[in-house]
């Protein structure tokens, strides 16, 4: 049963590649919705990616979210170097468990890396905004940021994610009218992959990602995630999708 299900989740795997024109993605079983311990293995598979795989010293951006969490959670020393931590962006209006910040310490502190933090008021008002990415200790990080050589991220549903950060049902109203679908670092899309809004804070700009300096390696799972997960993708860059059966059933279903 145990091959069985290895080859079939390879089967899965390749199958998703070609619909979502991606090289490469790592499928674990089950269904994140249901059960944590699904969304432990996919980050116990990005934990082990990264172990194997970073070859030399080198600075890693995380988002928030659950998942990135579980993702720390798993996290441990790299085989052949530390890393630095940092956050992807400033504030986005996550409690304090989910946020980039904390998720960043937590990786650093599994890893046997280092971390810098990013303080920004969140939500961040325009003036504030103009103010704070004049500070030369916010330009110093920003600048750790904009280098970074990974950018480790998860994708969530529009809505859901717009009220758990406590969104004003203006934003709410304004998201649902322009059918987003889809959020990935405080940007949401509409299932064509175009940004319908963004929440106003410093760090990561998506326009950053299309270049090819950073490696970008996206973590999402459940069959709740999956429109969200192929909306993301159609216009987002992704090196590495790490993801689970139910949501990789779920799209292959539906495309
Ligand atoms: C956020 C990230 O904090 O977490 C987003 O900034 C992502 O990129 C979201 O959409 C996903 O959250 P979760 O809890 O579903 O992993």
């Amino acid at each position: 049963a145990y091959m069985h299900q290895i080859m079939g989740l390879s089967v899965l795997e390749k199958q998703l590649k070609e619909t979502l024109q991606l090289d490469n993605i790592i499928i674990v079983p089950g269904n994140s919705d249901e059960q944590e311990r699904v969304k432990q293995e996919m980050g116990k598979a990005c934990a082990t990616f990264l172990r194997e795989n970073i070859e030399e010293a080198g600075t890693i951006a995380v988002t928030g979210g659950t998942t990135i969490a579980a993702v720390a959670e798993m996290m441990t020393p790299f085989d052949k170097a530390s890393c630095l931590f940092v956050p992807a962006r400033g504030g986005i209006g996550e409690k304090e468990e989910n946020q980039a910040n904390t998720i960043a310490a937590k990786m650093a502190r599994q890893a046997k890396g280092d971390y810098r933090l990013l303080y920004v008021p969140d939500p961040l008002s325009e003036s504030s905004y103009r103010t704070m990415i004049e500070e030369p200790a916010v330009i110093d990080i920003l600048q750790i940021i904009q280098g970074s050589d990974i950018v480790l991220h998860g994708i969530g549903d529009a809505i859901t994610m717009a009220k758990r950060r406590k969104t004003s049902n203006e934003i709410i109203g304004k998201l649902q009218q322009e059918e987003a679908v889809s959020e990935a670092f405080g940007y949401y899309f509409n299932d064509a992959g175009e940004v319908v809004h963004k929440v106003k804070t410093i760090g990561l700009h998506l326009d950053d990602l299309t270049g090819s300096s950073h490696s970008v390696i996206t973590v999402a799972g459940g069959r709740s995630k999956a429109r969200a997960i192929t909306s993301y993708l159609k216009q987002g860059r992704s090196d590495l999708l790490i993801t689970d059966e139910a949501a990789a059933e779920t799209i292959l279903r539906d495309n």
